[in-house]
């Protein structure tokens, strides 16, 4: 019998413990995996731990899931010397950071020809801490009328870091006054000023990892426990493929592994307003209903990259991108499509789907089947816990209880196994949601 090839997969975590554990349940419980070509596979995991290292050290992993090195440079440098250096796949690399800053990530999918809003980044309120400063900053900074510009884009707007991320710094702006204050608070952080989608009908957030994209809507002004509605069809079709699109695009276009796109829909209109997550939330206490999928894409794609040797790609390549940006043959539907097709390629989703379909056939019901066993509730009722103030826990039992049950519920029927009369209300209730896989 042909030998069992092993792949390590690291998972570098801050904080988080309720996804890692999922994870790590569930790879534990895959066994021995046959690709398409016949070859055994077998995963396992381990946490990364961060210690001196030489940059000659041989890392024994295949794959590392960061969660990290967007906050902290040592684990960080660890990440570019296993990549440069060993070949190790990053879910995320940490040579797009630069482009995980919002302002690259606008220019881009401007050039794309995506509806971003209009956006202007003005320089720093107050002076960067450099003794060069006050010559250049006498010889070259041109005076701004910062009112006049607000003006131009339209109250409200919005101001926002550059490379913001958790609405940290961000305010909305509503007029002349608030301008002023917003800015003058905004210290030494580089800030946007982007024209609001107001009144927007839909804001859907795409959770894109690897090829696979789960559009949900978020309710940005509810408690985060609420923030994702369980709600399905909510965006007509075409709507739907063009959010898919435009977050696949993204990630493929920065080669980014796992990220969340935030687009704002209005008159059938997709405005992405915020795309660039160097660790997305996934924690089961805001994704409930979808966290199994969550999980289940990071395993399928984490496996599927490892077992494959899928071959990491470190830099952007932005050429055959433009080159459907700068086709004045091609109009916005046409320009989709194509960056579709590109997206495909990078992610190579035929043969995801081929690897999938030979080597993990049962994925879905061993999901299923842990999400409704005694490990996942007691995973909830500890998170639940190490979350939430103790007055709190009952309510929230009953919260992500009753949505990951619904989950359970929804997931029995589209296996076709036997519905119970609980069932049915789910069952005849909504239609599939936007799931591109
Ligand atoms: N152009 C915009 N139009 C309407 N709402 C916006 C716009 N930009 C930001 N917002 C609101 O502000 C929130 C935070 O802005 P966002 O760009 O997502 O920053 P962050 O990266 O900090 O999440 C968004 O979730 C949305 O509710
Ligand atoms: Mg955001």
């Amino acid at each position: 019998m042909a030998k069992t090839q092993e792949h390590l997969i690291g998972l570098l975590l801050g904080a988080e413990g309720d996804w890692p554990r999922a994870f790590e349940t569930l790879a534990g419980r895959l066994g021995v995996l046959t690709g398409p070509d016949g070859a055994n596979h077998r995963v396992t995991t381990e946490r990364v731990s961060i210690e001196p290292f030489n940059l000659r050290d041989k890392p024994r992993h295949d794959l590392v899931i960061d969660r990290l090195a967007y906050w902290y440079y040592h684990p960080r440098e660890w990440l570019k010397k296993v990549a440069l250096m060993d070949d190790v796949y990053l879910l995320n690399s940490p040579f797009t950071f630069q482009s995980m800053e919002k302002h690259s990530a606008y220019c881009a999918l401007l050039r794309l020809g995506m509806h971003v809003p209009d956006t202007v980044l003005v320089p720093y309120k107050n002076p960067v801490d450099n003794v060069r400063w006050a010559y250049t900053s006498e010889r070259y900074n041109k005076p701004f009328d910062l009112e006049e510009i607000a003006e131009q884009l339209g109250y409200p707007l919005f101001m926002k870091p550059f490379d913001g991320g958790g609405w940290r710094g961000v305010s909305q702006v509503k007029n002349a006054q608030d301008l002023r204050s917003a800015y003058d608070d905004s210290g030494e952080m580089l800030m946007h000023l982007q024209a609001s989608v107001a009144d927007f009908e839909v804001f859907a957030r795409a959770l894109t990892i690897g090829p696979e994209t789960m559009v949900m809507k978020f309710q940005p002004d509810e408690p985060m426990h609420n923030r994702y509605a369980v709600e399905h069809g909510f965006l007509s079709e075409g709507v739907g493929t063009e959010a898919v699109t435009i977050a696949q695009t993204v990630n493929a276009f920065f080669r980014w592994e796992f990220n969340s796109c935030e687009m704002l829909v209005k008159d059938g209109v997709v405005y992405p307003i915020d795309y660039a997550n160097a660790c997305p939330d996934v924690a089961v206490t805001s994704l409930h209903y979808y966290f199994p999928w969550a999980m289940k894409a990071l395993l399928k794609w984490s496996v599927f990259c490892v077992a494959t040797g899928r071959k990491a790609r470190t830099q952007v390549d932005t050429d055959p991108w433009f080159r459907v940006a700068d086709d004045e043959g091609l109009d916005y539907g046409g320009k989709l499509a194509a960056y579709q097709g590109l997206a495909d390629s990078h992610f190579d989703t035929d043969r995801y789907r081929e690897f999938c379909d030979a080597a993990l056939p049962h994925i879905d019901e061993m999901v299923l089947e842990w999400v409704d066993s005694d490990d996942f509730r007691d995973l909830l009722t500890e998170t639940i816990r190490a979350t939430y103030p103790q007055h709190e826990w009952d309510k929230f039992e009953g919260h992500f209880g009753g949505l990951t049950r619904m989950w359970v519920s929804d997931e029995t029927s589209r296996l076709g196994r036997g519905r119970s009369a609980v069932d049915e209300t789910v069952v005849s209730g909504p239609a599939p949601a936007v799931v591109a896989d």
